[in-house]
Order: C-alpha cells, then sequence, then structure tokens
C-alpha cells in the first residue's frame, strides 16, 4: 500500500523530468527565433537605419555561434512530426543538411574576425546571412 502510494507520486515526476529535457521541437524553434531576433538587429545595422554598434555585433554572432553548434542535434528520429516547419528533406538527406549547417558554423568562425569595423560586419553579415535563404530553402517548409 505504501509502496503503491509512492510509485504513483514518483512516476509522474520522472514524467514530467522526461518530457522537460527532451521537446527537440520546442528547443530548435528556440534556437532559430533567437538567431531570427538578432538577424533583425544585424538588418537594421546593415542598412543604415541603426548605427553600428561593435557590442552589437558581437552579440548577434555570439547567438550565431552557440545556436549553430546546438542545432543539429535538434533533429533526431520522430521529430519530424508535430509544430514544425522542418522539411521531411532533413531526415530524407541528413547529409545535405549536415553540409548546409556545417557551411554556416565555417562562415561564421570565418568572418567573426571582421566584425570589429562597420564595413567588416556588413561584409561578414553579406556571407553569413546568405546561409539563411539556402538552408530553408531545402529544409524549412514554408
Ligand atoms: C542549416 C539550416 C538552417 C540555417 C543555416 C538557418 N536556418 Fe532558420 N530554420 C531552419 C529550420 C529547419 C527551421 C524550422 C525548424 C522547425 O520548425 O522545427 C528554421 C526556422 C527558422 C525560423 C522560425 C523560428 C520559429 O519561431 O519557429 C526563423 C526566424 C529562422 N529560421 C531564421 C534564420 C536566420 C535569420 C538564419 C540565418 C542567420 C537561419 N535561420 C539559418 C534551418 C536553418
Amino acid at each position: 500500500m505504501r509502496f503503491a502510494l509512492l510509485a504513483a507520486l514518483l512516476v509522474p515526476l520522472a514524467a514530467t523530468v522526461v518530457v522537460a529535457q527532451t521537446d527537440p521541437i520546442k528547443d530548435r524553434k528556440a534556437v532559430m527565433k533567437e538567431i531570427g531576433d538578432q538577424t533583425k538587429v544585424a538588418g537594421a545595422m546593415v542598412k543604415g537605419e541603426a548605427p553600428y554598434d561593435a557590442a552589437k555585433a558581437a552579440a548577434i554572432f555570439k547567438t550565431y555561434a552557440d545556436g549553430a553548434a546546438k542545432y543539429g542535434a535538434l533533429f533526431p528520429a520522430g521529430s519530424d512530426a508535430g509544430d514544425t516547419k522542418a522539411a521531411p528533406a532533413i531526415w530524407s538527406d541528413r547529409a545535405g543538411f549536415d553540409a548546409a549547417l556545417a557551411k554556416f558554423k565555417a562562415d561564421i568562425a570565418a568572418n567573426v574576425g571582421a566584425i570589429g569595423t562597420e564595413a567588416g560586419f556588413k561584409t561578414a553579415m553579406a556571407a553569413v546571412g546568405d546561409n539563411c535563404r539556402t538552408c530553408h530553402q531545402t529544409y524549412k517548409l514554408r
């Protein structure tokens, strides 16, 4: 009797912990949402709608690098179904998706050294920003 009560208390607790740890769809959307928000800040600076700000440029590229580093692990088998815009091609062409993500990371790493000046930041954004469209074209549903 006492055991059954204990088990009844522990099982929902364990289930909650498991759910909290494994919601890859929510996690990957949060990563991209943050990348998207930072890209709006970047776009305003590139277009001259906001003054160039070196600290903001650094924060943008840190968000890109951190997000890209986490991103590949957030597409486990079975997470193609649900409230997601991830295209089936991610699972049918995993090598292509990994290559697109690797190019994003490489372009971030190759350009981060230049973002300390306005001109360098604009060039860096042109190179890195290309990855958004290219990857979304094949691997994100509209
Ligand atoms: C390697 C592929 C890849 C790259 C590179 C990439 N994205 Fe994404 N992005 C995706 C995928 C896949 C989704 C859909 C994820 C989902 O719905 O589960 C997505 C979703 C988004 C979303 C919607 C987030 C939400 O709230 O659901 C935004 C905004 C976004 N990306 C912005 C960007 C921007 C800006 C860049 C470039 C700086 C970028 N992405 C680069 C693959 C990529």
